[in-house]
């Protein structure tokens, strides 16, 4: 097919009183105007143009990992007419179909789309709006229909600021997405007059203008309202959030998880969880997170593009980032797993125990007040209550080595670059300085001394004061 997409995005979206560009604002995870580029894409568009405007800088930025896209520059933003004059000369020569999204309206699923271009293609348009029809159609622009031999034909549409109080009654609206044949269509756009309520070139003025030419004009209808809705302010942008997570809720219900509050699930588009997996309340799940299946998650876990195997228990408020853990293992309460830490198959990971870029091998513990940075550990190490690995020295980060079956004692600090051998104690509270052979016992530290009746004399001693 020969289609071409351009996504409205110049706008300065002054209702959400923000900094930032409105279509960078997230909805689930996800800036909103990346859930228009990845429905566009769906239809192999030759090529797609971006309107930009207001923070065009930090929009094209934000978006110059995205292939195959090319931008615009609307300045001043005159109107949405006037934007989508802005990319006459990028298509200039170009025939065939041309898509018009807006980046604030992220929800427009790729069937609707592709159902947009057929019923264009087929009924030979000159145009072919997107309508809904909601209950509380505030805000948008109306669809004013005229009857005509073939039924009741869009006539016109008319913005909620210049629309009579019987035009306002209406309750179909305009999505502000089209299709276009690009035959004629900069000419007619041209054409468009801003004499208005807000002084602005409307694009949706283009259909009394093909109608008045006696170009056909047509519209697809979408059955779920959701599809379609704009964001223009912060509550808006909560709502729409919300609707893209009930749908991933809802998907992940169907396919056997159990989500026990689904009100309190955030979980991102591009997750994805095993079936018998339980998440209890208040779970975060994002980026691009795997769960395997009969997991359970506890209430307050935070889990960023990470992969969890199956049967794994990650207990309360644990935090895991860009991290592998394998299957049964358990994690938390209070764990933080960061920076590739990657944890294998049984291994137990305790309250107050932070991993950094480690590996702790099958079966191994640690399961208090521990910090393990840089360290390879192996299979069935027991590392004790308030281990540390001293991984930095002020300068470079270096690496521990514990290998199989060693046991650290509790309150023992590994300075780095050291290897503890296989089967090797560290008695509780060593400093260990330098490598430990594989069977031996390290212990550092002077032998204890004992000062009989210290607690008397020292309460003498204050008494003569
Ligand atoms: C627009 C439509 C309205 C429709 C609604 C659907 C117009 C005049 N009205 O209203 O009929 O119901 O969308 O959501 O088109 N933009 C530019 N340059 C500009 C102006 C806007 O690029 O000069 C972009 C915005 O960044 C935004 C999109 O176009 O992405 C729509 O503009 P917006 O001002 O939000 O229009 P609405 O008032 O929502
Ligand atoms: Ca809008």
């Amino acid at each position: 097919m020969n289609t071409h997409v351009v996504i409205l995005a110049a706008g300065k979206g002054t209702r959400m009183k923000s900094a930032r560009a409105k279509v960078l604002h997230q909805v689930a995870g996800q800036p909103m105007i990346e859930h228009v580029l990845a429905t566009a894409a769906t239809l192999e568009p030759r090529s797609t143009v971006v309107v930009v405007g207001h923070q065009a800088d930090s929009l094209k930025a934000a978006l110059a990992g995205s292939p195959g896209l090319s931008f615009v520059v609307q300045e001043p933003q005159l109107g949405t007419a006037h934007a989508l004059l802005t990319t006459e000369s990028a298509l200039r020569g170009q025939t065939g179909t041309l898509v018009l999204l807006s980046g604030d309206v992220p929800l427009l699923s790729a069937k609707t789309l592709q159902s947009l271009v057929d019923r264009h293609t087929s009924a030979g348009a000159a145009a072919t709006v997107v309508t809904a029809v909601v209950d509380a159609p505030f805000g948008y622009g109306r669809i004013v229909r005229s009857s005509t031999e073939s039924g009741e034909q869009i006539a016109r549409i008319v913005e909620e600021k210049d629309a009579t109080p019987d035009e306002r009654q209406i309750c179909e609206i305009n999505s502000g997405i089209y299709a276009f044949a690009l035959d004629g269509l900069f000419d007619a756009v041209r054409s468009i007059a801003a004499e208005n309520a807000q002084n602005e070139y409307y694009l949706p003025d283009l259909v009394q203008i093909y109608r008045q030419l006696g170009r056909p004009v047509e519209t697809v209808t979408v059955s779920n309202p959701d599809e379609i809705k704009g964001i223009n302010s912060r509550i808006e942008l909560a709502a729409v959030s919300r609707i893209v997570r009930d749908r991933k809720n809802a998907e992940l219900m169907a396919a056997g998880v159990t989500i026990e509050d689904p009100a309190t699930a955030y979980i991102d588009r591009d997750v994805s969880i095993g079936a018998d997996t339980i998440l209890h309340p208040g779970v975060s799940l994002e980026g691009r997170t795997t769960i395997g299946a009969g997991c359970e998650i506890h209430s307050g876990v935070r889990i960023v593009n990470s992969q969890i195997g199956d049967r794994v228990q990650v207990f309360n408020h644990s935090v895991i980032t860009d991290s592998l853990v394998a299957d049964e293992v358990n994690i938390g309460p209070f764990a933080h797993l960061r920076s590739h830490a990657d944890i294998r198959a049984r291994a137990r990971v305790g309250n107050f125990v932070e991993l950094k870029k480690t590996v702790l091998g099958a079966g191994s513990k640690s399961m208090h007040l521990a910090y393990l940075g840089d360290g390879i550990i192996g299979e069935k190490v027991n590392i004790g209550a308030g281990v540390i690995t001293c991984n930095y020295d002020g300068v470079n980060k270096h690496t521990t080595v514990i290998e199989d079956g060693a046991f650290v004692g509790s309150d023992s600090q590994l300075i780095a670059p050291v290897t503890v051998g296989k089967g090797a104690y560290i008695g509780t509270g060593t400093t260990v300085r330098a490598d430990v052979p594989a069977g031996a016992l390290a212990v550092s530290g002077g032998k204890q001394r004992n000062i009989e009746g210290w607690v008397e004399k020292k309460a003498e001693v204050r008494s003569k004061k």
